[in-house]
């Protein structure tokens, strides 16, 4: 009877060997594994916007384009500003910011980072026109609400005396 070589004696061998490559690769070049700002990102009008992308190994470069257009191209480590972007570098920590939130600041951000491999990831931007609460004051009398009911009441003590003054020194005068 033949023997032929049964598959299953040359898949665990195989296997060993891609694991062999993958355990010789990972000594000499670790993996980027990108951590980015991602799905919707959404900021009311005129806010600060900040999306970050981080990667284990220091960044080569990075390319962005909003709506498909580039707004930084193979940017290396360090602090860049174009328009309204900035965008900061640092080892393996990117940081774009946007201070003044717009419409023109909207849509879908691509990100190309190179580290040690490259890898794209994508976050949309949007602005929502949500008016940026203010602390109501107490309803109890605070410190405010005191000086804006006693403001008035002394202004109109103040003119009354006033009136009251110029009265009777207009009365008085023709005495003199
Ligand atoms: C790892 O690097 C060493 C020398 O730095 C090299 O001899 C070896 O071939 C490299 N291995 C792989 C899997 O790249
Ligand atoms: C990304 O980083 C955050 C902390 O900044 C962590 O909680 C999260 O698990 C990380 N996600 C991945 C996919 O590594
Ligand atoms: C990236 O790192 C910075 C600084 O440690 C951190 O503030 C930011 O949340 C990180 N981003 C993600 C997506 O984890
Ligand atoms: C990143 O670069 C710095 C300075 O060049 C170096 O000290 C550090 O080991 C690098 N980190 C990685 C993960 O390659
Ligand atoms: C954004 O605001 C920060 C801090 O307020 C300031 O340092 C930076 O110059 C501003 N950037 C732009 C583009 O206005
Ligand atoms: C990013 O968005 C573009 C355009 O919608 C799409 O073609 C691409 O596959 C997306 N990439 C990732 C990594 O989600
Ligand atoms: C963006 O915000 C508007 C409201 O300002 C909302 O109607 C719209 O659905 C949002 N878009 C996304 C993709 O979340």
């Amino acid at each position: 009877m033949k023997t032929w070589p049964s598959p299953a004696v040359h898949t665990p061998s195989m296997f060993g060997l891609l694991l062999l490559a993958a355990s010789l690769n990972a000594q000499n070049q670790s993996w980027d594994t990108a951590n980015c700002t991602e799905g919707v990102l959404s900021v009311p009008r005129g806010s600060r916007a900040v999306m970050t992308c981080n990667i284990s190994n220091n960044f080569t470069y990075i390319t962005i384009w909003l709506n498909n257009k580039i707004v930084f191209y193979k940017t290396p480590q360090g602090y860049f500003r174009w328009e309204g972007w900035e965008l900061q570098v640092q080892g393996g920590q990117a940081q774009l910011v946007i201070n003044d939130t717009q419409d023109v600041h909207t849509g879908l951000y691509s990100w190309y980072l190179r580290g040690c491999q490259g890898d794209f990831r994508n976050v949309t931007l949007n602005v929502s026109d949500a008016l940026i609460q203010h602390k109501r004051a107490p309803l109890e009398a605070g410190p405010e609400t005191f000086t804006g009911v006693l403001v008035p009441v002394f202004l109109i003590l103040g003119i009354g005396t006033l009136i009251c003054c110029m009265y009777h020194r207009s009365k008085k005068s023709p005495g003199k």
